[in-house]
């Protein structure tokens, strides 16, 4: 079952003719896919937060925003595999649409969406619903009056919340939105003494570990947070203006993919990673090896890198390719955190 099968579901009652072609559409969660053929591009705007995503969309012509606003007469939504996140973006779809608008939506079946069809139905009505291609699809339509009240909860739900005691918060859809995660707290507990200067974290997330760098290290003196999910990006701001106050003026925030390499801007002293290890369905180490060519390009000579990552992924041999020192500092949980230093200038 792969997008593009979903994206044919998405679109199958316009193409069976149970709904006519909108002359403008929204669709949130887009990918750019061949389905969505020249007609279909001419009516969208792509919503996208994913910034990967986001650039695959732009290339292939799409109008494409990080966040909608405005009216429009019919959306789309891609469901995900996260229910809070599902019910916040039918909420914000409804109150982006016209009284009387169309709302279309369509989610694999593995990943739970006829639970979610069964929710819009009870609570919403459904106009129309089609099961083909491994996925449901579902559309209703945004009645002229109010908005029901329930709707405030699913959007607020689909907000940030406190992550556990933490004081971080983050939200549904967000790596590890619950909890700090395991690999993230090893790589904590070995920051070394000595941490200084510019520092780069990539794939930031909602901002855990820039906050505790910047809690913990005060000879810091600027830090660079690279993170492509929008919405994690927004808490990790949030995070660092509530939790480092007096250092967040530090703190830079950039909407980036950080495999396609980082901003050319003064080589850093130090960069630290947790870096992704799937593409959002599959595990891909080949992601985690191009945080490594870009923290290796963006790095001082001198300069330092801590990585941490699941013990089984193959990153050893990309560090040793790119750093003369490659140490294995700790080995816990099923992670290994790397300090790597003394880059080469070139790589063989
Ligand atoms: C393993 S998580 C670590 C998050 C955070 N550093 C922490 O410790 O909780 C990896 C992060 O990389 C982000 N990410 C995924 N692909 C990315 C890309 N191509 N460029 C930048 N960030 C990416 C994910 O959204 C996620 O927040």
């Amino acid at each position: 079952m792969s997008q593009s099968d979903t994206i044919r579901a998405l679109l199958l009652p316009f193409d069976r003719g149970l709904l006519p072609l909108p002359e403008r559409c929204f669709l949130m969660r887009a990918e750019a896919d061949e389905a969505l053929d020249a007609e279909w591009r001419s009516r969208l705007v792509c919503e996208q937060g994913f910034k990967p995503a986001a650039d695959r969309l732009a290339k292939a012509g799409f109008e494409t925003v990080r966040r909608l606003d405005g009216l429009f007469p019919a959306g789309l939504c891609l469901l995900t595999k996260h229910k809070a996140e599902n019910r916040a973006n039918i909420a914000r779809a409804l109150s982006l649409l016209e009284p009387g608008g169309l709302l279309v939506c369509c989610g694999a079946n593995a990943i739970g969406s006829a639970s979610m069809e069964r929710d819009a139905d009870r609570l919403l009505g459904l106009e129309g619903h089609l099961s083909k291609h491994q996925a449901r699809t579902f559309w209703l339509r945004r009645s002229g009056g109010e908005l029901p009240g329930f709707l405030a909860e699913w959007a607020a739900a689909g907000g940030p919340l406190p992550v556990g005691g933490s004081g971080f918060v983050a939200r549904a859809g967000c790596f590890s939105p619950d909890h700090v995660d395991t690999g993230s707290a090893l790589l904590a507990a070995c920051l070394p003494d000595g941490l200084a200067g510019r520092v780069a974290d990539l794939g930031a997330g909602w901002g855990y570990l820039s906050a505790e760098m910047l809690r913990r290290f005060p000879a810091i003196t600027g830090i660079d947070l690279y993170e492509a999910e929008a919405t994690a990006l927004e808490d990790a701001r949030t995070n660092i203006a509530a939790l480092v106050p007096d250092r967040a003026r530090l703190a830079d925030f950039h909407w980036l993919d950080v495999a396609a390499g980082l901003p050319e801007v003064a080589p850093y002293d130090w960069i630290v990673s947790n870096p992704p290890f799937h593409d959002g369905r599959k595990a891909d180490p080949a992601i985690g090896q191009a945080f490594i060519a870009s923290a290796w390009r963006s790095i001082r000579r001198r300069g330092k890198f801590l990585l941490v990552a699941n013990q089984n992924l193959p990153y050893e041999a990309e560090l040793r390719r790119r750093f003369r020192e490659v140490e294995l500092i700790r080995a816990a949980d099923g992670f290994k955190v790397y300090l790597s230093s003394n880059r080469y200038d070139r790589v063989p």
